[in-house]
Order: C-alpha cells, then structure tokens, then sequence
C-alpha cells in the first residue's frame, strides 16, 4: 500500500484494428475507473516504433483511433487526461535514466521480448528489448499507483517496481535530505521513497476475450480473417453477422460455469455476454443454461450491437475531423507535460544533475 495519493495510468498502443479484446480488457476498465480515481490515459506511440516499420500515414491514423476509442466508449478528457506519448519528451528522458537503473539480467527475463524477438534475437530492435524501461517511465512520470493492464503486462509491472525500488534504495540519502520521501509500505516496513510501487489492476469476466474463429486463441488485430474479431468500428448489422458465424459446438449450454470446460467456444461467447452485461458468467447461465446456440446467439449479437454500435458510430464521427482529436492531444499532452517535468526534475536533481530545476 502507498501512502502516496492514488493515481491511475495505462497505455495502449496505436496499432489498428482496435477489437473487442481491447475495449473489454482494457478500455472499459478505462472509463470505469473514473469514478474513483485521477486518471491518465496515453496513445503510447512511442512503444510502436520498436518492432515494426510504421508507414507514416498510417500511424498517424492509428494514433487518432485510438483516441477516439477512449473518447468515444466515455472517457472525460476535460477531468481526465488523454494525450499521446510522443508529444511529451520527458517520457524517454526518464526512461534513459531508468535504463541505467535496471540490470540486464531483469530485461532478459522479460517473456514478451522473447516471443516478439522471435528466433532472430540479433535482429531485434534495441528499442525491443528496452522497451520495459520505457514503460516504467510512462508510469512513474506521474507517479502512478495503479496500472489497469492485461495479464501479459504482469511482468513488465513488476520490473516497473523493481526499477522504483531500486532508484528508491539506491538514492534513499538523497531523497531524504532533499525533503522528497514519501512514506511507502514495502513489506512489513513504512519506507521513504520518491517513486510510488505502482500495483497492477487485473481481472474482469472479459480479461481475456479470444477469436471468434478459434477459442483457443486470443482476439488478434493481427488474425487474417475479419470474422475472427469484432472491431471498435464495426455497425450492427457486421456485428449480428460475426457472431452468428462464431464458431460454436454442438451442446446446448451448460447450467453451471464447470460445464464450460473443455468448450472454448462457448466459454468466450458467454465471457463476452457477461462482460458486455456486466455481469458474471454464472449470471449469464442461470439466463441462458440448457439454451441452444440458436437462441443465444441472436441475444449475444443484440446486446454487442446495443453496447458497441453507439461507441463505433461515434468513433466514426470523430475520426471523420482529426482536427478535433488532434486537438483534444495537444491539450492533454501540455497538462501531462506539467506533471512529468515535475517528476523527472526531481528525479535528475536527487541523482546530482546541475540545472535540473532549470
Ligand atoms: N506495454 C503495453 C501493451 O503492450 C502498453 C504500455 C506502454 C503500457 N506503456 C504503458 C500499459 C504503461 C500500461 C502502462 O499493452
């Protein structure tokens, strides 16, 4: 537990075809945690550069998509801030400071470096492999408590702590004499540190929504059928037509949420019925137990169509004047810069840089 004052950031990447996946992993979260928290939110651009060649004109599109998914699925940037990560230079000054904090050995531990290095490790992007620093520093410019994330960002969580814990210990006389603690629990012990240990927030009934094509996968933005996902942008009528093609079995559903086993199928569409509900799957049974696909299917594509048709139109509208996305960035890149100055002064003054404070 900090003791800091609570404060929520996360980041997605610009990448194209925001789906489903993101929008119940991750941006509904977004837009729920607004009712209890200062919250952050970046189009982290930066981090999209570090393992594919983006065509210019592209990435710009990709970077206003995302914006108008958050704007558009409810996320206030009046109360709240939304901003794009390359407008705010202190976010990779930071990270070169952290990158000489964290050891090598905690980089190549990093399971995602490894599957998107892939074989050819030698041919990976320096920015690949430390892209986790980079991470940190979104995070820790603001001094943010808690991460609302996907389960594979865990591990880069974790390294996000070990890079404040370690900056915390390594510079605890210095940030003591300087008057920049802050008390922290670290284990049984309240500690004075000035970079908070920032908890991830995991979970929900959709935290992992998979391919309609295949439950054994997850639901990719990069799956060569358009049938597999269903896309932020999507109308109705495309909606109603992907999920009566999802891929289903044979058995009516089940009663109880242990008869879900061994059907992956089932247990994503009724996954996602739940999460677009808000409810859980035992809720979603008790309605739909002993029912056919062919009755709860119709009810699935009804309720995606009434929750996601009025966040895809509106995302159309939005994406139709980039000048007011473009906009609505600026603004929110200036008011972040104003907290992340403030943080990576304090952390080159507690290092020893001359001038830091300007
Ligand atoms: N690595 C995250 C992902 O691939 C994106 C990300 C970058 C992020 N910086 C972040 C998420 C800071 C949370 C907080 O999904």
């Amino acid at each position: 537990m900090n003791i800091i004052p609570e404060r929520v950031f996360s980041g997605v990447q610009p990448t194209g075809n925001l789906h489903l996946g993101n929008y119940l992993g991750a941006i509904k979260r977004f837009v729920e945690l607004q009712d209890s928290h200062d919250c952050i939110y970046c189009v982290v651009d930066l981090h999209a550069i570090t393992n594919v060649l983006q065509d210019p004109v592209e990435l710009a599109a990709n970077i206003r998509e995302v914006t108008a998914a958050f704007i558009a699925s409810g996320i206030d940037p009046e109360k709240h801030i939304v901003f794009n990560q390359s407008q705010v230079k202190e976010h990779a000054e930071l990270a070169w400071l952290f990158s000489c904090v964290a050891r090598m050995g905690w980089m190549n531990r990093m399971t995602q470096f490894k599957e998107k290095a892939g074989k050819d490790r030698e041919k990976a992007s320096v920015g690949l492999f430390t892209y986790p620093a980079l991470m940190a520093a979104d995070i820790l410019a603001y001094r943010a408590t808690h991460v609302p994330v996907g389960e594979d960002q865990k591990q880069h969580l974790e390294l996000t702590r070990d890079i404040a814990q370690k900056f915390n210990h390594d510079y605890s006389d210095r940030i003591e004499s300087l008057g920049l603690g802050v008390p922290m629990q670290v284990g049984d012990e309240t500690v004075n540190g000035y970079f908070p240990l920032t908890e991830p927030l995991i979970g929900g009934p959709a935290a992992r929504v998979m391919s309609l094509r295949d439950g054994s996968k997850k639901m990719s933005k990069s799956d060569p059928s358009d049938l597999s996902r269903i896309v932020m942008t999507d109308d109705a009528d495309t909606i109603g037509k992907k999920i009566r093609k999802a891929k289903s079995d044979a058995d009516a559903l089940p009663s109880e949420v242990e008869g879900l086993e061994g059907r992956p199928e089932a247990d994503n569409l009724v996954g996602i019925f739940a999460a677009l509900m808000e409810t859980n799957k035992a809720g979603v049974l008790k309605d739909f137990g002993g029912a056919e696909f062919s009755k709860f299917k119709p009810a699935l594509a009804e309720l995606a169509a009434e929750r996601v048709g009025p966040i895809a139109s509106e995302m159309r509208r939005l994406q139709s004047d980039p000048s007011e996305i473009d906009s609505i960035l600026k603004k929110g890149s200036d008011r972040a810069r104003d907290i992340a100055a403030q943080t990576l002064a304090d952390a080159k003054e507690i290092i020893g840089f001359i001038g830091a404070r300007g």
